[in-house]
């Protein structure tokens, strides 16, 4: 699995810690930055990662800000993203199989690494349920195709 992470300033510790634990258990990921504490915008970095998982190029997205919510609002604008900020294990075990979700946002000043370790594992090696949840994940791509739709329509009127 390719695993895509990036952080701002106020997830940057934790992705500090996080990296190193994911390593440990076995996972291989590439760091998309921030590369220190000191203060970047969040959006950059949301978007680097959710392009690359949009892509294919990564199988899935990890990212980290102060609250995890910022990271979360804009990966979601990405059409193939579904993303989300988890803070609990029961969460993350649900996103995966009922939202196949595939970039995890937390907040470095939520959670600290001990949780944040397990949120990933769960998150990381939960499959996708497929049956009834297959049906409302088209209805998710129809509702990005109706977006574009009206995007192509203001386009043509300009
Ligand atoms: C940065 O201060 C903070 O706003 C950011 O890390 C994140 O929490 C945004 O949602």
């Amino acid at each position: 699995m390719r695993i895509a992470i990036a952080s701002d300033h106020g997830g940057f510790e934790l992705k500090r810690q996080l990296l190193t634990r994911l390593q440990d258990m076995g996972f291989e990921w590439s760091d998309f930055g921030c590369a220190t504490e000191d203060s970047v915008d969040y959006p950059d970095y949301a978007e680097v990662v959710a392009m690359r998982v949009a892509s294919g190029e990564f199988d899935r997205g990890i990212l980290l800000c102060g609250t995890g919510l910022g990271m979360c609002i804009v990966a979601n604008k990405v059409p193939g993203i579904r993303a989300v900020t988890v803070h609990d294990t029961f969460s993350a075990q649900v996103t995966r199989e009922h939202n196949d979700s595939n970039i995890l946002t937390m907040g470095g000043r939520v959670i600290d690494a001990d949780a944040a370790e397990t949120i990933a594992r769960i998150w990381l090696t939960t499959s996708f349920m497929g049956g009834r949840h297959e049906r409302r994940l088209e209805k998710i791509s129809r509702v990005e195709g109706r977006v574009q739709e009206l995007a192509e329509k203001a386009g043509s009127r300009s």
